[in-house]
């Protein structure tokens, strides 16, 4: 007989017999089995047996291991939402500041998220980029940090909350303090008004499905392409797809569908200023041109804005008059003929 034909209650017999210090010569014979191997099993039943016991008794305790989850993403849940990425400040662009307050007061949207890069962090020991190139206009971390602190003070008096997500700017300084400092801890004093994510990501959910928005640090020239690839790796929420993506960080503004024209794919225009960024300046550049805009999610829709593509009188009629940025178009970003 083999040791898997032998029925529960035989090997327990079995392991008595053996506990008891009798022999098991007789058994073995009678079961056809090598009697060293008899023991052997014997003591693998037993191990079993009582290892059984401790799992089902809650002997097993894992609670001892870290509860922490990265999933603790910020989560808002809203038909309505002003989103604006790659300020990068001290070098905005008022006109896209501008233009953006006035989209969000003629559409009475109180509440925004910055995407990404509210910060250049252009400084001297946070970037390579500036090391050789030093003028009196250059400021350090405090300065641009007291620039951001002043312009959330004046979001808050047209926005209620302000989310705050991670861009690899924002996450210079972090990178230089270990961790120890990050962008976070410098927002702590609005009054709980402005929420701040080290993940460079959130998740609006709104009435018709959940949009993803992202600071991804992936790059393209092609911002649908993009947001597309995106679309297909991101595993959604709640355990559904997303209904729609937005990336920010590739200053690049596209509008388009995924591959199975199930989500909306987009990319966000910058609100950086590409005359005051230094080493887009400094020397050629490959990269395609930059697009400068922002979005207004409203009733769960999408409206993508690029602004010098954009009929301002069209979208804000009255609201468009004292546009810093108004007809007629100057297409600052294109190359001349
Ligand atoms: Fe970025």
């Amino acid at each position: 007989m083999k040791w898997k034909d032998i029925p529960d209650s035989a090997r327990q017999k079995l392991l008595s017999l053996y506990e008891s210090g009798n022999s098991l010569d007789n058994a073995a014979v009678t079961l056809g089995i090598n009697s060293e191997t008899l023991r052997r099993r014997l003591r693998e039943y037993r191990y079993q047996a009582e290892m059984t016991r401790k799992i089902e008794s809650g002997d097993f305790d894992f609670s001892f291991i870290s509860s922490r989850k990265w999933n603790d993403y910020l989560v808002l849940e809203a038909d309505d939402l002003m989103v604006i990425s790659d300020l990068e400040l001290p070098d905005t662009d008022e006109a896209v500041l501008q233009a953006f307050l006035m989209t969000a007061i003629r559409y009475n949207i109180r509440r925004m998220v910055i995407l990404g890069d509210g910060t250049a962090q252009d400084q001297h020991g946070l970037s390579t980029w500036l090391s050789t190139w030093k003028d009196s206009e250059s400021i350090d971390f405090g300065g641009v940090f007291g620039i951001l602190n002043r312009l959330i003070r004046l979001l808050l008096e047209c926005f209620d909350e302000i989310y705050y997500v991670s861009g690899n700017h924002d996450q210079r300084i972090a990178k230089v303090t270990n961790g120890q400092v990050h962008m976070g801890l410098l927002l702590q004093h609005f009054g709980g008004r402005v929420h701040f994510s080290q993940y460079r990501r959130m998740y609006l959910k709104t009435s018709r499905g959940t949009i993803g928005l992202f600071h991804q640090s992936n790059f393209s020239a092609n911002g649908l392409s993009l947001s597309r690839k995106m679309y297909n790796v991101e595993p959604g929420f709640d355990g559904k797809k997303l209904s729609a993506i937005v990336v920010a960080h590739i200053h690049h503004w596209s509008c388009g569908k995924s591959d199975d024209n199930l989500a909306g794919c987009y990319s966000l225009g910058c609100a950086r200023a590409p005359e005051r960024t230094q080493y887009l300046n400094e020397t050629p550049s490959t990269h395609s041109q930059w697009s400068q805009g922002f979005m207004r999610i409203q009733n769960g829709f999408i409206h993508n804005y690029d602004l010098h593509e954009t009929d301002w009188d069209e979208v804000l009629g009255e609201y468009a008059k004292g546009l810093l940025f108004h007809r007629p178009l100057v297409k600052t970003q294109r190359i001349p003929d």
